[in-house]
């Protein structure tokens, strides 16, 4: 039998960000996900949902409390952007393509650079790989304008996993997406999850991701809140 005492990948305690010296993003914020865990956070426009994301990818740092991600404490990585690349995959509302790039330098971009060193051709090998794995197979060579947008966001998911990330952010992936694309994006990460060594944190108001998650927790003025609390502002 397993034990339950494997380490969680995020730990988070107290967070406090604060803008312009009044605006509370995080206000106290504590959070735990457990490795392999599939969270969804919901909550209403300005709860800090974006801004708790920035944090865990190392893109912002709190004001201060602490962030633990994968055992490694984030205020004082050296280089956050080379850890960002190794460590964190990224998926926005909009996908972030590069437009004049095929699908498959977009998703082998994030590799030029990085751990293992891979060779032009392995990139182009592993990116194909990637594509398959998000049904973009015979697409390789499309450039974003020539893909749909559901099309371009799994570009998009391909591209995070380039690095075989232990922690994927999505944030609102599914928001600019018809409900039938984003119904298919959402069961690729539901599979993402069931076929790889990856933790999914996915900010969302999507119902049928909170169906796919594991747990579902509400923000609330920064801060993770029961749901009774949070009333109707959760979605
Ligand atoms: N870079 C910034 N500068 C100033 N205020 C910001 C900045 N980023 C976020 N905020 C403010 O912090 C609060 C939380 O924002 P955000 O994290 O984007 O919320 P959510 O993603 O839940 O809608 C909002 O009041 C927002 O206006
Ligand atoms: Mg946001």
């Amino acid at each position: 039998m397993a034990l339950a005492t494997a380490a969680p990948i995020v730990e988070l305690t107290d967070l406090v960000k604060v803008f312009d010296g009044q605006v509370r993003a995080l206000d106290g914020l504590d959070l735990t996900v457990a490795r392999g865990e599939f969270l969804a956070i919901n909550g209403a426009s300005g709860a800090g949902k974006s801004t708790l994301l920035q944090v865990l990818a190392a893109i912002d740092t709190p004001d201060s409390g602490r962030v633990v991600v994968d055992g490694v404490d984030l205020t004082r990585v050296r280089h956050p952007d080379h850890y960002r690349r190794q460590e964190i995959g990224l998926v926005f509302q909009l996908h972030n393509l590069l437009p004049q790039l095929n699908a498959r330098q977009n998703v082998e971009l994030p590799m030029i650079g990085t751990h293992p060193r891979r060779t032009r051709k392995e990139r182009a090998a592993q990116a194909d790989e990637l594509l398959a794995a998000v049904q973009l197979a015979g697409k390789e060579l499309r450039r974003p304008p020539e893909l749909s947008g559901g099309e371009r966001q799994r570009v998009a998911i391909a591209r995070a996993l380039a690095n075989s990330p232990a922690l994927l952010l999505a944030d609102e992936p599914t928001g600019n997406l018809d409900s039938g694309s984003a119904d298919a994006v959402i069961e690729l990460f539901e599979r993402i999850r069931r076929e790889r060594d990856v933790t999914i944190v996915m900010v969302t108001h999507d119902p049928r991701a909170a169906k796919a998650a594991d747990r579902v927790v509400t923000m609330l003025d920064g801060r993770i809140v029961d749901p009774a609390e949070a009333g109707d502002a959760a979605f």
